[in-house]
């Protein structure tokens, strides 16, 4: 029996605060579920949508979920129950679903996680897939439009270009605000570099502007444990790297009377409320759920296995008693690439069981690298990126020689058919760093129309850079020790 509208709806609320049917992965309950679907739910329906897509984009995998199906399939949502028995129709059903999910949600290739980034198609990344792919929301017009009624402020260009792109619960951080109510900020950084390069600023200037917009706490975590844990450095140089990137951090011009900064590595053995926190993430996650989200095995190192709930901890206004005054229900805001998003879906998911909230997130497509929108800027490779530390001629070098360029072989042929700013990465760049909407609107169309050459575009962003990282470089100058040390001290921040 197909579901009906009423059992639509109960099940939008479900899925408004939980991922899945039950617990905290993808089971055999979902299979099931989604079977009894015979196209998208409704758009009145986003929570039930985002469900549905999500676990559509599994196409196949589906029979690899754990657990076993039951029939009848009972759900229980706030005292009600949703009986799905399975019938004849549902298995008509199930093999019409699987053309339908084959042809609208096929199986991306590309690979995003913590450590890997890497698209199937020189355009980048297909954002619009990994949304269904990971389950969270588009920041589409609707949250745009409320953003800009609750805060008065014209939402930051990277949220108008959806370079920030997705999210979790932001609707809820904007009902806190409107309540009067406040909540934190949470990012990070993993040193494992001494120069940061331009794509670790995209969070670090959008936390900035939501600190200045909304006024609130931030935190920043230097997972220099990380660092020790997965790559061949010695943990004192992890450690040092940690301050090394906090002057960068700092230089961003963060309000010292409501941001701390902390190592990892120095700041988890004095403190004890985070450390329960830790431990009660560790206890409610599985080796076989880090396997399935993480890609573990048996031959990570058994640190690897327990870090993501050090990642998770600072979601949680209680592992920071001397900021929060203890309280410990202060909800939190988490900007960060999409990367980064396999630690807060499993934060999200243990936080009710301990008895916290989940944390909220807006989510960044990635700055590429020079050679390419398939992969992101990364700090391993030199000539992939553009580091905080390069010279002005360093930045016009590596411009002119390795952006990867979407104009054609000949003047002639550019002039006649144009550039494709679909894979032009110095066009790509200026999205990001050209903040100036009619300014960039017309390089677009000049360039694309041919009327603009390659170089003359590329000069436009080397200006840009240039201009950029000069003026970090000033800031971090002035950077001190001591006022590193300021950032550093657990206190009370102000609230
Ligand atoms: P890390 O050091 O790899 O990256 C720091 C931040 O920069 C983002 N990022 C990028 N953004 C846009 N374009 C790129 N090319 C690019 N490369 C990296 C990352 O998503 C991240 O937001 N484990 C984390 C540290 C961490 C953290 C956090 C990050 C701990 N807690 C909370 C965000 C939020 C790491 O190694 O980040």
């Amino acid at each position: 029996m197909p579901i009906t509208r009423e059992e639509e709806k109960v099940l939008d609320e479900h899925f408004l605060a939980n991922s899945y049917v039950e617990g905290f992965t993808a089971s055999q309950s979902d299979a099931a579920l989604f079977e009894y679907f015979t196209g998208t739910p409704s758009q009145d329906l986003p929570s039930l949508q985002r469900w549905f897509r999500h676990i559509a984009s599994f196409d196949k995998d589906r029979t690899t979920f754990p657990g076993s199906r039951r029939n009848p399939l009972e759900i229980f949502i706030n005292g009600r129950k949703i009986t799905v028995m399975a019938d004849s129709t549902a298995v008509e059903q199930s093999a019409a679903l699987e053309q339908f999910s084959t042809a609208e949600a096929q199986v991306d290739e590309d690979i995003v996680d913590p450590w890997n980034v890497q698209a199937s198609s020189s355009k980048g990344i297909d954002y619009d897939k990994l949304i269904d792919r990971f389950g969270s929301s588009r920041i589409d017009a609707t949250l745009l439009e409320r953003f800009e009624k609750v805060t008065g402020r014209k939402p930051h260009h990277f949220l108008r270009r959806g370079i920030f792109f997705s999210h979790r619960d932001m609707h809820r951080i904007l009902n806190l605000v409107e309540a009067g109510k406040k909540f934190f900020l949470y990012t990070g950084r993993g040193p494992s570099s001494e120069a940061m390069h331009v794509g670790h600023l995209i969070p670090f200037i959008m936390t900035k502007w939501l600190q200045d917009v909304f006024d609130v706490p931030l935190v920043v975590q230097l997972t220099d444990d990380e660092k020790y844990l997965w790559k061949d450095l010695k943990l004192e140089q992890c450690n040092k790297l940690a301050y090394e990137n906090s002057k960068d951090i700092v230089a961003m011009g963060f309000d010292i009377n409501k941001t701390f900064i902390f190592s990892d590595i120095d700041f988890i053995e004095g403190s004890g409320e985070f450390y329960r926190n830790v431990l009660k993430v560790q206890k409610h996650v599985t080796f076989n759920q880090v396997k399935g989200i993480f890609g573990f095995d048996e031959s990570s190192n058994i640190g690897k296995i327990m870090f993501p709930a050090i990642q998770a901890a600072p979601s949680f206004s209680s592992s920071f008693p001397f900021i929060f005054k203890g309280k410990k229900d202060v909800p939190c805001l988490i900007p960060c690439a999409i990367d980064q998003d396999p630690y807060f879906r499993m934060t999200r998911d243990v936080a009710p069981r301990i008895g916290l909230q989940k944390p909220a997130l807006l989510h960044s497509t990635f700055f590429p690298a020079l050679a390419g929108a398939s992969t992101k800027m990364s700090a391993s490779d030199e000539n992939s990126s553009i580091f905080l530390t390069d010279t002005a001629n360093q930045i016009k070098k590596k411009i002119n020689k390795y952006a990867f360029s979407g104009g054609r072989d000949t003047i002639e042929e550019h002039r006649e058919k144009g550039g494709d700013c679909e894979v032009d990465v110095s066009y790509m760049y200026l999205t990001f760093f050209l903040e100036d909407d009619e300014k960039l609107e017309e390089i677009r169309q000049q360039y694309s129309t041919g009327n603009m050459l390659t170089g003359e575009l590329k000069a436009e962003l080397i200006k840009i850079l240039q201009a950029l990282v000069a003026e970090h470089q000033a800031r971090r100058k002035e950077v001190t020790e001591d006022l590193v040390k300021e950032y550093m001290k657990p206190r009370p921040l102000n609230f």
